[in-house]
């Protein structure tokens, strides 16, 4: 997170008009996610100087919102007219700087599709807490800055396990990695290491154990059957659609040039909704989406409801068996290889290689871990703790990967507030420009 802090020193007569400009600047800036509060106070002294706090949840995602909305809403609420001079500053809030510097409260977060999809995935986060307390992985740490396998070994868990729990309590900014060891945030000691005097680990094993789990989640007694493996399919291709509907695929589309492409090939592009998003945005590409056969009736619906089916083709296939259909000038794996190993990873950059045009691209628009503390990294561990097989790479890991396997990384970017995935990689075939 990062505070803005402005003081403002209104012109003589002004003060109220500046407030009314400043009502247009808070309604403006409300409409982004990353914006997480606004505050405003008028100097008990002097009335015609006022202050201003506004929390941004990072400083990537205020940067962008500076080079790309600042100046819009600038000129709307024009309140350069109501003022004579502004001193503004950038705070680093000091959250983890040590035992005794309170934190600076955090705001609740849930206000957009990203929240909503945090918040029912909380279950996976109370099993992950439990783990780390019943281990005593926290007390452990505080006995030293550990490695994974020491701490592993200290602590009786397998050590990949134990390394995905440190990804996902990292992400939740419990503990922080410093090279290859790990030490807890002030956060843990204060309230997760035992004998600390704010001690809340009883509470966390009460809250967490199992036949409580279990009695809460007999609460879903009436909607807990399993559903057939074709609905069940349906259902896990329409939420990937939720995602990209919530602005996912937007993003992607004002984040990629695809001027002077024809043809894309979405593989593993559920039922077409990015390929549908970056049709719409590029009028003269054309489209085929691979997918099981059984995702095919979805996006055809997807597709009709577009009304884009003569630019949009569904090509029925296991993208693992190979065989992709080509050329083209871009191959989008969106949300795909996060999930694959290693191994399977490699693969699919070779297939790809093959149905590329020379010159085209490789597009990997994936949720990459992140090393800092944030939402973003937190669903990416998660992912990864109940996914041990899942190569859950980090952007830079993959880019060398890419770079492994005969491809020249032309481009990587994180995305500002993303609904699930934070970033986008392209790459050409190396020694091709
Ligand atoms: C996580 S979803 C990603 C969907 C979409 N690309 C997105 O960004 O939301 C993975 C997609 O790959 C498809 N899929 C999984 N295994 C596959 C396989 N072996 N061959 C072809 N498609 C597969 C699934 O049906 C699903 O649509």
């Amino acid at each position: 997170m990062i505070i803005k802090h402005i003081k403002v020193y209104t012109r003589p007569g002004k003060a109220e008009a500046f407030i009314a400009s400043q009502a247009i600047w808070n309604r403006e800036m409300a409409r982004s996610p990353a914006c997480l509060s606004r505050h405003c106070a008028r100097s008990s002294g002097d009335p015609s100087i006022f202050f201003i706090w506004i929390l941004w949840r990072s400083r990537a995602e205020y940067d962008h919102w500076m080079a790309t909305e600042h100046d819009a809403i600038a000129e709307l609420a024009r309140a350069s007219d109501w003022y004579e001079r502004l001193e503004v500053s950038l705070l680093d809030p000091l959250t983890t700087a040590g035992g005794d510097l309170a934190p600076f409260p955090d705001p609740p977060t849930v206000t957009d599709a990203a929240g909503i999809q945090g918040l029912s995935e909380g279950y996976k986060l109370s099993a992950a807490l439990r783990l780390a307390v019943a281990s005593g992985l926290f007390s452990q740490l505080e006995r030293g800055g550990e490695g994974t396998a020491q701490l592993a070994a200290a602590t009786h868990l397998d050590p990949s396990l134990c390394g995905r729990l440190l990804a996902v309590l990292r992400a939740a900014g419990l503990v922080v990695a410093e090279g290859e060891r790990w030490r807890n945030s002030w956060v843990a000691q204060r309230y997760l290491v035992q004998d600390a005097p704010a001690y809340q680990g009883h509470m966390v094993l009460h809250n967490t154990r199992p036949a409580l789990v279990r009695r809460w989640f007999s609460l879903l007694t009436p909607f807990d059957t399993e559903q057939p493996e074709a609905e069940r399919h349906a259902t896990f291709v329409r939420a990937m659609g939720d995602t990209a509907r919530a602005g996912q695929a937007k993003l992607l589309a004002d984040n990629l040039d695809l001027s002077g492409c024809h043809s894309l090939l979405d593989v593993g592009g559920g039922a077409g909704e990015y390929a549908v998003a970056l049709c719409r945005a590029n009028p003269g590409l054309h489209a085929t989406v691979v997918d099981l056969p059984a995702t095919q009736p979805l996006f055809d619906e997807v597709v009709a409801a577009a009304e884009l089916a003569d630019r949009l083709r569904f090509f029925a296939a296991d993208y693992r068996a190979g065989g992709l259909p080509g050329p083209h000038d871009r191959v989008l794996y969106s949300n795909v290889l996060r999930g694959l190993t290693d191994a399977e990873i490699a693969a699919q950059l070779h297939l790809a290689a093959a149905v590329l045009q020379p010159g085209g691209r490789l597009i990997v628009h994936d949720l990459f871990p992140e090393p800092e503390a944030g939402p973003s990294g937190l669903g990416a561990a998660l992912f990864g703790l109940h996914l041990p097989a899942a190569a859950n790479l980090e952007r830079a890991r993959l880019e060398a990967i890419l770079g492994e396997n005969g491809f020249h990384v032309t481009r990587s970017v994180r995305l500002p507030d993303p609904v699930v995935m934070n970033g986008i990689i392209e790459a050409q075939r190396g020694g091709e420009v």
